[in-house]
């Protein structure tokens, strides 16, 4: 008899095929959003989950599911899940690394881009019509190339960005928890490692690539937005909560820095609205990932952590290998 497993959101239909080659499934193909309650239903009887980050796995989940083996993220972040209490319950959890490194990328560089060069807001004026003569001042902003550049969470995403600005001319500066090796530090342009405050009083664009956790809550709130240049921007693509969102919007309005890409919000998909009376302001809904190949990429990888956490292998993408030590 297979295991039963839960498939929490639509997935390419490719890689729900690989899973029925293994499992019993139960998938949400019409992409419901469930409440908690409901996710816990829906665990009821299954041995492991294909989550999103939009489902929130608790300590409740596990507690009500003592059958559950595995949870398996499509994604690298993983603060949706409860990963302690998963560890408590003896429940292995993974996540996707790496196969999204250079998209997200590619995409905290669009993002910055488009904010420095104000891209979307001069759209905006041009479909509106009010686009009647060319001026010397018209959407002017600071420039990317030979700016400085500051990146605050330097894994292998914030690395991958760092190689990028070669290519302009940059000047790299880094804060992180811990600091890399000097090989790393050269291959990422020459990265120079700083305080947070340095960083962010001396960067023309910050761009935010950290792991969101308690300890990094608010890691930008007013008082950081306070130590930044008046020209300089701000790029979130890390994760909702790692920026206070109201700072941010008063900072915006009253024009303490020039501008700010945000890709992720707290409470997503809700956001706070007045991010949405702000002209200098370029907003996203969660895409740094979202290239074909890597989404694809990334719930493969997910598929493969979940056929392996289930046939009594250690799933490439382990994230508590203390549940195989007790075991
Ligand atoms: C991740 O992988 O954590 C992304 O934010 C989801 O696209």
């Amino acid at each position: 008899m297979k295991q039963k497993i839960f498939v929490s959101r639509a997935i390419f239909p490719e890689v729900l095929d690989r899973l029925a080659a293994h499992f019993d499934i139960e998938s949400n193909q019409d992409d419901r959003i469930f409440t908690a309650d409901e996710l816990i239903g829906k665990a009821r009887g299954k041995a492991g989950l294909f989550t999103t980050p939009s489902e929130p796995v608790s300590a409740a989940l596990f507690a009500a599911n003592p059958q559950l083996k595995a949870v398996c993220n499509m994604a690298v972040g993983y603060n949706n899940i409860d990963v302690a209490a998963a560890t408590r319950a003896g429940v292995m959890t993974s996540n996707t690394p790496d196969v999204l490194n250079e998209t997200t990328a590619d995409f905290g560089w669009a993002l910055m881009m488009a904010t420095a060069r104000r891209i979307t807001e001069s759209e905006h004026f041009l479909r509106a019509g009010k686009w009647k003569k060319w001026s010397y001042d018209s959407f002017v902003g600071p420039d990317v190339h030979g700016a400085t550049l500051g990146i605050i969470g330097m894994g292998r995403i914030g690395q991958a960005i760092a190689r990028r600005s070669l290519g302009f001319d940059m000047q790299v500066l880094y804060h992180n928890r811990s600091r890399l090796t000097p090989e790393q530090e050269a291959r990422a342009n020459q990265a120079q490692y700083v305080s947070k405050e340095e960083l962010l009083r001396r960067a023309d664009h910050v761009i935010l690539v950290l792991p969101y956790s308690q300890a990094t809550h608010h890691t930008i709130g007013a008082a950081e937005l306070a130590l930044m240049k008046p020209t300089a921007t701000l790029t979130n693509i890390a994760r909702g909560g790692i920026v206070d969102d109201d700072a941010l919007i008063a900072a915006l309005h009253e024009g303490r820095i020039a501008a700010a890409g945000v890709d992720v919000f707290e409470n997503e998909p809700a956001f706070k609205p007045g991010f949405l009376a702000l002209s200098n302001v370029v907003l996203t809904p969660h895409i740094a990932s979202a290239s074909t190949p890597t989404r694809l990429a990334m719930a493969s990888c997910a598929a493969d952590n979940l056929i392996a956490a289930l046939s009594g292998q250690r799933p490439p993408n382990l994230l508590n290998p203390e549940v195989l030590e007790k075991s």
